[in-house]
């Protein structure tokens, strides 16, 4: 384990809240610097989410976050609110010590590339098939999808992209971090620690939180698979575990001790859900779904609009009144669980090739959004998104408190 863990307690201060809930991180718009703000106010905690943003966005974000709690201990109950928060990075590719090496070989790059190029030829002929019965009703043509050209990630960008984001860490000495969609090498841990930054890092499973203890990090969020938006396995090509969260919360305890503060996030309606994760092991609860229908979310239009016909029984439920939600790489290349639009179910093959295919089908799902054809966007939801409620941040919490 590595010496450059910060003490226990001091991570607990800024990542337990006295609500013992929390916003999770949501990139893509939702996660605002008014949400976090309004959970904090609550008696809770929050992150903000870096990801898909560059450091100066998030640089941006973070004074406005800080501006809203106020500069000084912002105490709403005895604790320092002003610091019960943090942001959310994604670990690109580049960075990431869980891909194994047969998957960084020219001949696996190759062998990417060639799926990626034969989703986009599936995607085109899709939309050029799509187009030709919207000509003939007098509507505009294809849309154009970038190349495989286009869409290959760049190390050296990629790189530099998160150095930067450790930078805006550091100068801007942000409370807390924390890591999705990969594993940082033991230094970057260690760097953070050093300048007074617990550092965390989203596992799925026990052999991930072991991995993760081993390279420094202070904390975990464990996501079971109920939780909307993207799964936040180590290894991009790993395929989502189905075990339901309590007793992957059991195992990750076995693992790593009952010392380390652990977060559990996943399929989050009610207070009923944080009790018995709490007494399942976690700390404290991380929920996203819960908060894209509140005001102070930044929520897309087309989202807020799937999210609302679920929550109030027009679609995406099943005859139990139950969210219809599913796990796809489609939209993406990784497994990320949507509102069962029909796009998933098109393309049950999609490679795991993330972000390629996350830049294959922006503008698809850009133009699906303007359209209102929400059966093309991708409406990430976790398993209780019918329990999503149109309301204050703070009521949101309210309702979730144990
Ligand atoms: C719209 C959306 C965007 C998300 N973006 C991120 C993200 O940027 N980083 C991250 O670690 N997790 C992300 N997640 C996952 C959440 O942090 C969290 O694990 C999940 O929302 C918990 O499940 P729940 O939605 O059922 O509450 C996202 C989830 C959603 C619904």
């Amino acid at each position: 384990m590595s010496a450059a863990h910060l003490p226990d307690d001091v991570v607990r201060a800024r990542l337990i809240p006295p609500a013992r809930v929390l916003a999770a991180p949501m990139a893509g718009g939702p996660s605002t610097p008014e949400l976090v703000a309004a959970v904090v106010g609550a008696g809770g905690g929050g992150f903000l989410a870096g990801g898909m943003r560059t450091a100066a966005q998030v640089r941006e974000q973070v004074d406005a976050l800080r501006g809203l709690l106020g500069g000084g201990d912002g105490s709403v109950d005895g604790s320092d609110a002003a610091r019960r928060w943090g942001v959310n990075l994604f670990v690109p590719d580049a960075v990431n010590t869980a891909i194994p090496a047969a998957a960084r070989t020219e001949r696996a790059r190759a062998e990417r590339r060639a799926a990626v190029a034969a989703y986009r030829e599936r995607l085109a002929a899709e939309g050029e098939r799509a187009a030709g019965g919207a000509a003939a009703e007098g509507a505009g043509g294809a849309p154009t999808l970038p190349s495989p050209d286009d869409v290959t990630p760049d190390p050296a960008r990629e790189r530099a992209e998160f150095a930067a984001m450790l930078a805006a860490a550091e100068e801007q000495a942000w409370p807390l971090v924390s890591f999705t969609f990969g594993l940082p090498e033991p230094a970057v841990f260690a760097r953070l620690a050093a300048a007074g930054i617990p550092a965390g890092i989203t596992v799925t499973d026990a052999d991930e939180a072991r991995s993760a203890r081993a390279h420094g990090a202070a904390f975990l969020v464990v996501q079971g698979h109920r939780a909307g938006g993207h799964r936040g396995t180590l290894d991009p090509a790993a395929d989502p575990v189905e075990r339901e969260l309590p007793s992957v919360l059991a195992q990750v305890r076995a693992v790593v001790g009952t010392r380390v503060p652990v977060v559990a996030a996943g399929g989050v309606g009610a207070a009923a859900h944080v009790r018995s994760l709490l007494a399942a092991g976690a700390d404290a609860v991380a929920a996203g779904t819960a908060f894209l229908l509140t005001a102070e979310a930044g929520t897309s239009a087309a989202h807020r609009a799937g999210i609302r016909r679920c929550a109030t029984g027009e679609g995406f439920v099943g005859p139990d009144g139950a969210a219809r939600t599913v796990l796809t790489r489609a939209y993406t290349g990784r497994w990320a669980r949507t509102l069962a639009t029909e796009f998933p179910a098109a393309h049950p093959d999609a490679p795991a090739a993330y972000p390629e295919l996350n830049a294959l089908t922006t503008g698809l799902r850009a133009d699906a959004a303007t359209a209102g054809d929400l059966e093309r966007v991708h409406l990430w939801a976790g398993t209780q998104a019918h329990a999503a409620r149109e309301a204050g941040a703070a009521d949101v919490v309210a309702g979730l408190t144990p």
